[in-house]
């Protein structure tokens, strides 16, 4: 068998649909409840990323085939000996050594990178718990995937639980803000953003995330550049100006019956007075008013976050998926 792995040309619409139509063979089998990718989408993150860092894609080819897609982040600002790999084999494929193929490109780049802990993800399967053992990478953490459908919800359900919360939050004010962050706001937001470094890893080998006024405003770009509206709920502390959380949710235009629950965190000394819930209840209000069309939000947090995660039991969001997120370190076992 002989394979080749071609890094993506952003600018070629031909590799950009030939890679969304692989993940749309593969979400078929694996993962039916994702809403797919686009061009755009796979064109964004492989410049660009979530936050500003490259996300390159790679298309592996038996002759003219496309059999599998390969993917790599390196992080920039933290994290500088870790470098997070995936593949996915299209399902007419497996079971030939290809996704064993990948991987070793793949770690071999990384490695080249200076990257020595490397780490891999997918969906809690039986074929992935296989595969990931067979190449020598341990499971580290397990994730849940939730979904909210508006329309299974009783009615009035989400402004109930907003009233419930609103007396226990009495010193604080929502800011709604819309795409980018005013300048004002930033130096402040920051803070709010960076608290997500309290949310549970597991035995992942993870250093806290470096978050600056930079990176917020990577996050925004990459997000513009995708074509998604950002709709962002703070909560600020009345008396002292402190942001105390936030709450974040991307839709975009082009499928706009859906979002995407993007981070969600309260800082610690703001713990305690149901702002978790106030935040995403008043999202899920705004969303009503601003984007009718969006009947559901998908998030997906570790398992062992069982804060944010009664928090989303309230909202009404169930569980429709499990993942795992997987090292291979230089502690790991040998192969
Ligand atoms: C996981 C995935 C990449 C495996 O790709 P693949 O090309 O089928 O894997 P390989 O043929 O290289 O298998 C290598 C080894 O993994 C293990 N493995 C692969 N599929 C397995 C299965 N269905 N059940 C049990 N073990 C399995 C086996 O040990 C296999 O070696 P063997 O065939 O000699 O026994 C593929 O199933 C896939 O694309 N899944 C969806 C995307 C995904 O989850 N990617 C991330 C994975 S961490």
């Amino acid at each position: 068998m002989t394979l080749d792995l071609q890094l993506l040309d952003p600018d070629d619409e031909r590799q950009l649909d030939a890679i969304v139509a692989l993940f749309a063979a593969t979400d078929a089998v694996d993962a039916p409840w994702r809403h797919g990718a686009t061009p755009r989408s796979i064109r964004q993150e492989h410049l660009l990323g979530y936050d500003g860092d490259p996300e390159p894609f790679y298309l592996i080819r038996r002759g003219s085939d496309l059999v599998a897609v390969g993917a790599m982040a390196l992080p920039s600002r933290d994290n500088l000996d870790s470098g997070w790999i995936y593949a996915a084999v299209h399902p007419d494929a497996r079971r030939q050594g290809i996704g064993r193929w990948t991987y070793t490109e793949l770690i071999g780049l990384a490695t080249d990178a200076g990257r020595t802990v490397l780490g891999t993800f997918g969906i809690d399967l039986p074929h992935t718990r296989g595969f990931v053992d067979a190449i020598g990478f341990e499971v580290r953490s397990r994730s849940v995937t939730r979904r909210v459908t508006f329309a299974d919800l009783p009615a009035g359900a989400t402004e109930a639980a907003y009233a419930q919360a609103l007396p226990y939050a009495a010193d604080y004010d929502l800011l709604r803000v819309v795409g980018a962050l005013p300048d004002d706001l930033m130096a402040g937001y920051v803070q709010a953003v960076a608290a997500i470094n309290d949310a549970p890893t597991d035995d992942l080998e993870q250093q806290d995330e470096v978050f600056d006024a930079e990176r917020v405003r990577a996050y925004e770009r990459s997000h513009a550049v995708r074509g998604e509206t950002l709709y962002r709920v703070i909560a600020r502390h009345r008396e002292t100006g402190e942001f105390a959380g936030h709450t974040v949710v991307t839709v975009d235009p082009e499928r706009p019956t859906f979002g995407d629950q993007h981070d969600t965190t309260v800082v610690d000394a703001h713990r305690g007075h149901r702002l978790g819930v106030l935040l995403k209840t008043d999202m899920v209000r705004w969303l009503g008013e601003v984007e009718p069309a969006c009947g559901m939000l998908t998030t997906s947090n570790a398992e062992s976050n069982t804060h944010m995660i009664a928090v989303n039991d309230l909202l009404g969001y169930r569980p429709i998926s499990h993942g795992i997120a997987c090292q291979r370190t230089p502690s790991s076992p040998a192969v």
